[in-house]
């Protein structure tokens, strides 16, 4: 298989790229541009450790091809609160919703994408937007209200 060029912004800046054609959009993020704030855990889908926004989205990116990535707009843990700890971020360690941290940028990612369609989401609408971000520690109920006082906070 034939290398594949591809473009695509990242965190506001764009990055012309040649990648293997079975190269993923998480190894490109943490591999080539050495964003290594995403996490891979699972690598099949199932953890949302690896959660980024693409073109408004959230999506795993341990799942997207890069060559699908080419022409697209991607957000990044280290793209939000550049000028300091993103709202999200602040309220996560103000809540305790941190234990060992590998679940939380893709869980910030998931949160910081709802409250950009949705800035006052019910508890509810939470937990759905968070349902494909798995915790091995917290037992979710802090990240909950981490999310929902971020909401205040931003709004
Ligand atoms: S590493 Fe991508 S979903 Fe688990
Ligand atoms: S804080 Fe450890 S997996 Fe969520």
């Amino acid at each position: 298989m034939k290398d594949v060029d591809i473009s695509l912004k990242v965190n506001g800046r764009r990055y012309d790229l040649t990648v293997r054609p079975n190269m993923t959009l998480l190894q490109v993020i943490r591999d080539r541009l050495d964003l290594t704030g995403t996490k891979e855990s699972c690598g099949m889908g199932e953890c949302g450790a690896c959660t980024v926004i693409m073109n408004g989205r959230t999506v795993n990116s341990c799942l997207v091809p890069a060559p699908q990535a080419d022409g697209a707009d991607i957000t990044t843990i280290e793209g939000i609160g550049r000028a300091g700890l993103h709202p999200v971020q602040k309220a996560f360690i103000e809540e305790w919703a941190i234990q060992c941290g590998y679940c939380t940028p893709g869980m910030v990612m998931s949160a910081v994408c709802l409250l950009d369609k949705n800035p006052q989401p019910t508890e509810d609408e939470i937990r759905e937007a968070l349902s494909g971000n798995l915790c091995r520690c917290t037992g979710y109920a802090k990240i909950i209200k981490a999310v929902q006082k971020s909401a205040g906070m931003l709004y």
